[in-house]
Order: C-alpha cells, then sequence, then structure tokens
C-alpha cells in the first residue's frame, strides 16, 4: 500500500474520512503512515492519535520563511518513505520549491466546485454570490492556489434555508465521500498530474 501523509491545521473530519476508508476497505491502495499539523491544539491531532496514527506538530510561526518549514515538513516525510501528501483543511501555502519537488504527488481538497470560489471561505462566498449549486474539488496542487488539475467533484445544492454552517455541514459530507475515493486513484496511478496536463 502506498504510504500516505496527511497536512491539517484544525478538525480533521477529512483526515478521519481518509483514515476510515483505508482501514474499512482492505483493497483500498493507501495507508495513512503520518499526521502532521502546523497547529499544536488542532483537534485533529487527537483523532490521528487515537486511530493509531504518527503525529507530529510543526509550527509556522517558528520559521521567517515558508521554504524553512517546508524543508522541516519534507524531512518528516523522507524519514517515513511517505510517497503521496493529502492536504486536509491545512490552512498554509506551500512554497514553490515544495510543490516542484512533490509534482504530482499533493492533493488538496477545496470547499467549491473550482475554478469558482477559490480561497478561504468558499461556502460564504458561494452564498454571498447567490449560486444554486456548490460542491467540492479534489485536485493536485500546484504553485497556484486551488488552480491545479480537478480529480473529482461532488456538487451539493444550496438551500434557501442554508447558513454558513449548515452549507458547510453538506459540503463537507460531500467531501468524505470524494476524496477517499479520488485518493486511492492517484495510489493506484489511474489519475496523474502529468496525464491531466496531456489532457488540457
Ligand atoms: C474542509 O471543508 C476543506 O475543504 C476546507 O477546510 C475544511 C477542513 O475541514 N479547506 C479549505 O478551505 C482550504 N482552502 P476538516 O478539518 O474537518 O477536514
Amino acid at each position: 500500500k502506498t504510504p500516505i501523509a496527511i497536512l491539517i491545521s484544525g478538525t480533521g473530519s477529512n483526515m478521519q474520512a481518509l483514515i476510515k476508508h483505508s482501514t474499512t476497505h482492505p483493497e483500498s491502495s493507501y495507508q495513512v503512515k503520518l499526521v502532521i499539523s502546523n497547529k499544536a491544539d488542532a483537534l485533529g491531532l487527537i483523532k490521528a492519535q487515537e486511530a493509531g496514527i504518527m503525529t507530529k506538530v510543526i509550527d509556522h510561526r517558528k520559521f521567517k520563511v515558508r521554504e524553512s518549514f517546508d524543508r522541516e515538513i519534507d524531512t518528516l516525510l523522507l524519514e517515513n518513505n511517505i510517497e503521496i501528501i493529502c492536504l486536509a483543511g491545512f490552512m498554509r501555502l506551500l512554497s514553490g520549491w515544495m510543490v516542484q519537488k512533490w509534482h504530482g504527488k499533493i492533493l488538496n481538497i477545496h470547499p467549491s466546485l473550482l475554478p469558482s470560489f477559490k480561497g478561504v471561505n468558499a461556502p460564504k462566498q458561494a452564498l454571498n454570490a447567490g449560486v444554486k449549486v456548490t460542491g467540492c474539488t479534489v485536485h493536485f496542487v500546484v504553485e497556484e492556489m486551488d488552480d491545479g488539475a480537478i480529480i473529482e467533484q461532488r456538487s451539493v445544492r444550496i438551500e434557501t434555508t442554508d447558513d454558513v454552517s449548515t452549507l458547510q455541514y453538506r459540503i463537507k459530507l460531500a467531501e468524505h465521500q470524494i476524496y477517499p475515493t479520488a485518493l486511492d486513484q492517484v495510489a493506484k496511478g489511474l489519475a496523474s498530474l502529468d496525464d491531466k496536463e496531456n489532457k488540457v
């Protein structure tokens, strides 16, 4: 199974979904070996420990330059023979150095149908825009924020009664369904950034 690491900053519900899929589907092609958080108080760290996964905290505030933070992450990844990185609510931008070094090996989940609503608070952006449908996207990470080739998407209807928290909740349910299967595809070699680059 392909050893993967998950980078988080908070709740870690997508992280949990990735872990759960791999432990409940024997045919899954990846294994979560390491969870890294840039925040010591991220709730996801406790959930990862409960699941028996190794956790590390690397506080980004200790580094003057983004690349030094990334180099520390990179060292940990190499020490643990990690092959794929999944960002799951990781609220830091990775440096060009990191993204190039791990070209085609970093996945992200974003709470909108990209290329709409990039950046922070995507569910709120969708509500403010008055769209009737939004959703979530799993994509390869490139240097430009929320811009890599798309691996999988799922739509979520916006109801007139929705506020940010009800919408965010339903988007997360959709995220938990598509992230593990998208990762499986990449780990199996069925989806790669280079294939997708050639197609577009
Ligand atoms: C998820 O909805 C994810 O798509 C979003 O943060 C949430 C993390 O939740 N990511 C971004 O907005 C990235 N720009 P989780 O910690 O429960 O997985």
